[in-house]
């Protein structure tokens, strides 16, 4: 299969389809950025950085978060989109378009294309079709880049490295292609020590575990909360994947095996960890522990979303 041009710390043009396509110096001039980004955002300032520019948000599965912070992103940047939530439905395609037809038609009114699918290999299609450059939101059970990015950004912010941390990474690693592309961001760096805790239907897939293991990154799989490591740097707690089981019942048997309660974070968490989930959660973190300090999930993390995104969309623009 084709593979993404790699960034070099050049995005210029370029799609964003895989953590693949990033080195370690690449990743931090994201991070740079978006460290401005985030002084522009958090003083409500608005920049011209985008003016002029008109960025697609192509979305074949729902969103709230991605799709949210990629509008607000250009927006802030002075930016404008075009909105294609659930194309099956409103766009030619429902009249039997097909994908390409459908990318070169937002290629010709916009300077940056932002697609969700539920089918992995959809998104190097699009970059195929298109000239512009194609900004994966997520790829069927595939990767989602600029998660992984941000979900890196927010781990760095709070540790200032990533060489030597310890995490912990729960829930459905078979489907989630968030901790997909989480895991070949890590795998860039020295001295990582992974825990996967998933129940077995839901373990990482054996060919992707070989793929990860091969980079140097320390793998350990684990099947109890009672094998969780007490000296975590982080916790990364995901949701079932509902929508790619495709057995109803064999959706009721995996779901919310385990779930963050204050008392395992109690038990099981140190002091100075951070607990992350990329969203939405459906139960399997207790509401109980949003107000611990240690959580940020529904803070620094989701805000970081947007000023990930927003340097991410300055940078294969050009602008920065
Ligand atoms: C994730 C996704 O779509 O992969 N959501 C997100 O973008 N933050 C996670 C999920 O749906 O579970």
């Amino acid at each position: 299969m084709q593979k993404p041009d790699p960034i070099q710390s050049n995005f210029k043009g370029k799609d964003i389809l895989s953590l693949d396509q990033f080195d370690t110096q690449s990743i931090e001039k994201v991070f740079f950025v978006a460290r401005e980004m985030a002084e522009i955002a958090k003083n409500a300032k608005q920049s011209d950085l985008l003016a002029g520019n008109i960025l697609t948000l192509l979305f074949y599965e729902p969103s709230s978060r991605t799709f949210g912070s990629f509008d607000a992103a250009a927006k802030r940047l002075g930016g404008k989109t075009i909105v294609v939530q659930n194309p099956t439905q409103v766009s030619s395609v429902a009249k039997g378009e097909n994908f390409q037809d459908t990318i070169r038609t937002f290629e010709s009114y916009s300077e940056a294309l932002v697609i969700r699918h539920p089918e992995v290999g959809t998104l190097q299609k699009a970059a195929n079709a298109a000239t512009i450059p194609v900004i994966s939101a997520g790829d069927g059970i595939g990767e989602h880049p600029t998660q992984a990015l941000l979900d890196l950004y927010t781990i760095y912010e709070k540790f200032g490295r990533f060489d030597g941390l310890t995490g912990l990474i729960a829930g459905d690693i078979k489907n989630g292609r968030t901790v997909h592309s989480l895991i070949r961001g890590l795998s860039l760096f020295k001295n990582i020590t992974l825990y996967l805790l998933a129940p077995t239907p839901l373990m990482l897939d054996r060919s992707e575990y070989e793929d990860f293991t091969k980079r140097g990154i320390k793998i350990i799989e684990i099947a109890s909360e009672q094998e969780i490591p007490k000296n975590a740097n982080f916790w990364y707690w995901t949701r079932v994947q509902k929508e790619r089981i495709t057995n109803a019942s064999d959706y009721e048997t995996v779901k919310n095996s385990f779930i963050v309660t204050k008392a395992l974070l109690q038990s099981f968490g140190s002091n100075d960890m951070i607990l992350m989930h990329p969203l939405p959660r459906v139960g399997e973190i207790a509401e109980e522990v949003d107000d611990d300090p240690r959580s940020v999930y529904l803070k620094t993390q989701m805000r970081n979303g947007m000023y990930v995104r927003m340097a991410l969309l300055a940078l294969v623009l050009g602008k920065m």
